[in-house]
């Protein structure tokens, strides 16, 4: 159903991006859509930068957000959108048209997509540089840069050189990794959701359930407490398939005396939760699984306790896999000193992947790591994950065959607050006997 109103924080948004970078203008192509075979689109979902600043949702658009020459530090938003067509419409849908798109989403001028290369030379000639993400879609670069040359020759003839362009993902990134209160409200819900789906899979599986029964139980908990999909495709490993970092056949029985690993999250209103859980599909943990796990639980929380303002994403790892390494040295699985160990990274034969990433409208969401060629200190607004694991693989000989084909992951959704940090998924259940209890 078509908007009929937005909530003024995007023009907000659109404001502080230009304070930030006076005098540029961005330039944003919608997401493209995708065909899958003929008259079948995969799902539709717009480009998270582009929704950001605009909360527009229609294919083939731009975006472009420039300088207001008549009222210096405020900016003016360009939209181009797709013409309105009865004819289309009744099949695909109503459309904002041009005249929609400046009503509801409040840009200052509208145009039609294909009216995109014509109109923008004007609409950058006061811009002292010019933001836009090329070398990702050799298509969008060539309705651009088509559109720049003419531009260029108007401003050789004017005496005035081309201003700089730049790629955008810095300027937008940086503002996107500090969720505002609004936006840590949005994520709040997403966690909050999928926890809840967590905890029902937690109660309904049964042996014998096939993968994809589960990814659908989960898919609908999503949807009927309302995100409308999901953040990124459902793992849901029975056993073995645990140990495939990507598994995402879904496919697989579920069998009695197997763990099950989850990593899934709904996405609300653009906002995805990342959360991963893993617990017996039979009754309860055999001792080989429950030592694996409370080694994984225990890294988790001991790299959570470390996350405050200034602390760092890489010390959040340092510690998580510093537990991990010491708890594989006295099953006798590592051999040697913890530090020469993480140092040589001889650990990634069972933890092969880092702890944390950044998490927001994208599951790994945008911002740099680092700045200034230092890891950057974790600031009130940050978003990320923490997930620790551990994987044993079937074919490790030098594995005792208990742990073998054993995969354990425990992600958990952080925001760091003024003062420490707030789990987003604690209603997520991870301590070993709340699973146990909703096991039997
Ligand atoms: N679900 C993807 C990840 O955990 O990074
Ligand atoms: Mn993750
Ligand atoms: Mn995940």
């Amino acid at each position: 159903m078509l908007k009929k109103e937005v909530p003024g924080f995007f023009k907000a948004r659109r404001e502080a991006l230009l304070r930030a970078h006076p005098g540029a203008a961005f330039i944003l192509p919608a997401a493209p859509e995708v065909i899958r075979n003929p008259d079948v689109h995969y799902p539709y979902r717009q480009e998270s930068g582009f929704y950001y600043l605009s909360g527009f949702e229609e294919p083939q658009s731009w975006l472009v957000v420039a300088p207001n020459k008549n009222s210096p530090g405020t900016s003016r938003m360009i939209l181009f959108v797709r013409h309105n067509d009865p004819e289309k419409e009744i099949w695909e849908g109503a459309r904002y048209g041009t005249e929609g798109a400046a009503r509801v989403f409040g840009a200052d001028a509208t145009y039609l997509f294909d009216d995109f290369s014509n109109k923008l030379p004007e609409l950058l000639q006061d811009c002292e540089r010019i933001f836009y993400r090329f070398g990702h879609s050799a298509e969008n670069d060539r309705v651009v840069f088509g559109a720049l040359e003419p531009f260029r020759r108007g401003l050789d003839r004017a005496g005035k050189i081309m201003p700089a362009l730049q790629d955008p993902s810095e300027a937008l990134g940086e503002m996107r990794l500090f969720k505002s209160a609004e936006e840590a409200a949005l994520l709040r819900r997403a966690c909050e959701i999928s926890a809840l789906a967590h905890k029902t899979a937690m109660k309904e599986v049964r042996p014998g359930m096939n993968e994809y029964e589960i990814e659908a139980l989960i898919d609908y908990s999503f949807r009927r407490q309302g995100c409308g999909r999901v953040g990124y495709s459902s793992i849901v490993a029975g056993g073995k398939n645990a140990t495939c970092l990507h598994y995402h056949s879904n496919n697989e029985r579920l069998r009695d005396g197997d763990l099950l690993l989850i990593d899934a999250g709904g996405e609300y209103d653009y906002y995805t939760a990342d959360i991963s859980r893993t617990f017996p599909i039979g009754r309860g943990f055999s001792d080989a699984q429950a030592t694996v796990y409370d080694l994984v639980l225990r890294a988790q929380k001991e790299a959570l306790a470390v996350a405050k303002p200034g602390a760092l994403l890489p010390d959040i790892h340092h510690r998580a896999t510093e537990v991990l390494v010491d708890g594989l040295l006295s099953l006798g699985l590592l051999k040697g000193k913890t530090e020469e160990i993480i140092r040589t990274g001889e650990h990634r034969r069972f933890y092969p992947h880092g702890t944390s990433h950044w998490l927001g409208m994208d599951v790994h969401d945008v911002g740099l790591y680092r700045k200034n060629s230092e890891p950057r200190p974790l600031e009130p607004g940050m978003c990320f994950t923490i997930e620790p694991g551990l994987y044993f693989q079937s074919n490790d000989r030098d594995v005792p065959e208990k742990f073998r084909n054993i995969g354990v992951r425990i992600e958990d959704d952080i925001l760091i607050t003024a003062n420490g940090c707030e789990n987003l998924t604690i209603g997520a259940p991870k301590e070993r006997a709340e699973i146990e209890a909703l096991r039997s």
